[in-house]
């Protein structure tokens, strides 16, 4: 991992995020999906000179590299190498029981994006990983080769909308008899094979739902969300507030029912600050291509 890459992941809705939050001096806020750093470097900043910040991540890189860039931060800033599923022990084993913000910013970062060796993007050459936690075993190569076709079709539907998901898979299941997949470029010579010629030359990349559909499936990324988004309500504090960032609308649609369901709830925990998610400035969308399908939701914990 090189630490200029850190310089290439531009966080999404920073102001925003410190805005819907009431980022202020002396407050504790954790990040859970710290990344490259940006959005913790910012809840720093906002809560100079003594607020403290917690930043998780499950990828060992981003810890690192967040580790490197905010260490002028010293003691006020803290990592953690866990899942936000855990997010209320993750913080409490530092000692913390309440907070007055959260952030999660969803989905992989550049950094992990443009490295070949982490196998996320179909446009290099590499290994069929895909794993965001180095630490667990399974990896897109075994998904792509021990699934059953059925199974493989689900996911590609489901996960990544993929309207040729059977045929891909069918695609898959029929290259792996004579050899094994195992990299990017190999699966997406399979779905180009598999596709009709027109949806190959489509705007969107006719590997894109595939690759989105399989490192959601490694990495359990629907699975974790709600637990996260409970998890995070735990922790906060009355008036303390969580702040999610999607990037595609099954993220969104869980955030957003997990969030209604709370608000409505007979005794109710949170209120939303908006109905409606808040979306980059045109501005933002110009100059950062990945935050063009980002939507952020709010909500703030209630006293009960
Ligand atoms: C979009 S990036 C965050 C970028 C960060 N906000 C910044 O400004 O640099 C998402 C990060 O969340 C991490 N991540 C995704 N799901 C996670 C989970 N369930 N638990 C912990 N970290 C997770 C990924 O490893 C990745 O580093």
């Amino acid at each position: 991992m090189n630490l200029e890459n850190r310089e290439k992941h531009v966080p999404v809705l920073k102001d925003e995020v410190i805005e819907c939050l009431k980022v202020g001096r002396g407050g504790v806020y954790v990040d859970g999906t710290v990344g490259a750093g940006g959005h913790a470097e910012a809840l720093l900043r906002a809560s100079a000179p003594n607020g403290i910040v917690i930043g998780v991540d499950q990828d060992d890189d981003a810890i690192k590299v967040a580790e490197e860039r905010l260490k002028e931060f010293g003691t006020r800033f803290q990592l953690i190498h866990g899942n936000f599923e855990q997010l209320a022990q993750c913080v409490q084993s530092a000692g913390i029981d309440a907070v007055n913000g959260i952030v999660l910013d969803l989905g992989i970062s550049s950094m992990q994006l443009d490295d070949p060796a982490r196998g996320f993007s179909f446009q290099s050459e590499g290994p069929l990983d895909m794993r965001m936690d180095q630490r667990i075993s399974r990896m897109a190569s075994h998904v792509i080769n021990d699934t059953s076709e059925v199974e493989l079709a689900k996911i590609f539907a489901e996960y990544g909308e993929e309207r040729y998901a059977r045929r891909i898979a069918r695609g898959i299941v029929q290259r792996r008899v004579k050899q094994p997949i195992l990299t990017t470029s190999a699966l997406k010579d399979i779905i180009r094979f598999s596709v009709p010629s027109q949806y190959r030359s489509g705007r969107l990349h006719c590997a894109t739902r595939v690759f989105q559909s399989l490192r959601i499936a490694v990495n359990g990324e629907l699975d974790v969300l709600s637990r996260g988004i409970q998890q995070a309500v735990l922790l906060l504090s009355p008036g303390g507030r969580l702040g999610v960032i999607t990037f595609h609308s099954l993220e969104d649609r869980i955030v957003k029912q997990s969030f209604l369901a709370m608000a409505r709830a007979a005794q109710p925990t949170v209120v939303r600050l908006f109905k409606k998610p808040i979306c980059p400035s045109e501005k933002e969308r110009r100059e950062n291509r990945r935050s063009r399908s980002a939507k952020f939701r709010v909500i703030e914990k209630v006293a009960v």
